[in-house]
């Protein structure tokens, strides 16, 4: 497959779309007849704060920023149900693959969307009024249905953080990958080569890793500068797990 086919994209279907069961709708909108794409990768997930947080870091300390983790981890939309919160996450793959779905996507505002480009699948989605507790109103939330990567880098950032290397076809796979030769734990933003109580496994040896996780993994262990943090790595491995660390 050559470099231009192995372009990918992080699609996710947020908790707005499955409440209002548009999953159907977007995923059509999306598919290889409208967008020339294929699905590399897809799984059902339930958000917690760390990999929401992850994902959203460039809006950290702006004024909507908890309202929209709120939102990613099905907190808004889902208050009183718990099992219902959920993520659908997808890759998509294919030449022009972030720009061709960025475009079917619409406009971040909803209300723009509607404006500026009838017919995208933003154009469905809701501005929600905040309020407080005497009902004033506080800010709003953009409630628009899909997230879909805006650059190469993002989208890189974005897949290895929602996908690890087996959730993708080999001959799908966009970004190097190495053989992990070491058990890695995490507990308490900690990281361990040693199980100690309560934490999780994150690796084991014999995994397949994204390299820039295994390198980014090394140096944090050994206390050194590393281009991510070890919440960047970890929160795949914890996706959809139980336990207390989450
Ligand atoms: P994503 O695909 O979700 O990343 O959206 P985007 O790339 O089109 O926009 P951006 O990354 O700038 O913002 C991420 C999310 O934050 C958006 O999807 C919105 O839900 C929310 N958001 C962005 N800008 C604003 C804003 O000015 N006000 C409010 N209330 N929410 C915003
Ligand atoms: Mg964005």
């Amino acid at each position: 497959m050559n470099k231009k086919e192995l372009e990918q994209t992080l699609v996710l279907i947020k908790p707005d779309a499955l409440k209002n069961s548009l999953i159907g709708y977007v995923l059509s909108q999306l598919s290889e007849v409208h967008s020339g794409l294929r699905f590399a990768g897809a799984k059902i997930v339930q958000v917690n704060r760390m990999l929401a947080d992850q994902h959203y870091a460039e809006h950290r300390g702006k004024v909507f920023f908890p309202a929209l983790i709120d939102y990613l981890i099905g907190l808004a939309h889902y208050p009183n149900d718990p099992w219902k919160r959920r993520v659908i996450a997808f890759v998509f793959q294919g030449p022009g693959a972030i720009v061709k779905i960025r475009a079917i996507a619409g406009p971040t505002n909803p209300d723009e969307a509607r404006e500026k480009s009838p017919g995208c699948i933003r154009a469905l989605g809701t501005i929600v009024q905040l309020k407080d507790a005497s009902g004033n109103v506080i800010g709003e939330r953009m409630d628009n249905l899909i997230h879909a990567s805006s650059t190469k880098t993002e989208a890189e950032r974005e897949i290895k953080l929602w996908f690890k290397p087996n959730d993708i076809p080999p001959l799908m796979r966009a970004y190097p990958t190495e053989v992990n030769k070491e058990y890695y734990y995490f507990n308490d933003k900690k990281l361990s080569l040693s199980h100690e109580p309560g934490s999780v496994c994150l690796l084991a040896p014999g995994d397949y890793v994204w390299k820039s996780d295994l390198e980014a993994l090394r140096l944090i262990y050994k206390g050194r500068p590393s281009p991510c943090n070890i919440e960047t790595v970890a929160a795949k491995y914890l996706i959809n797990e139980e336990r207390e660390t989450v």
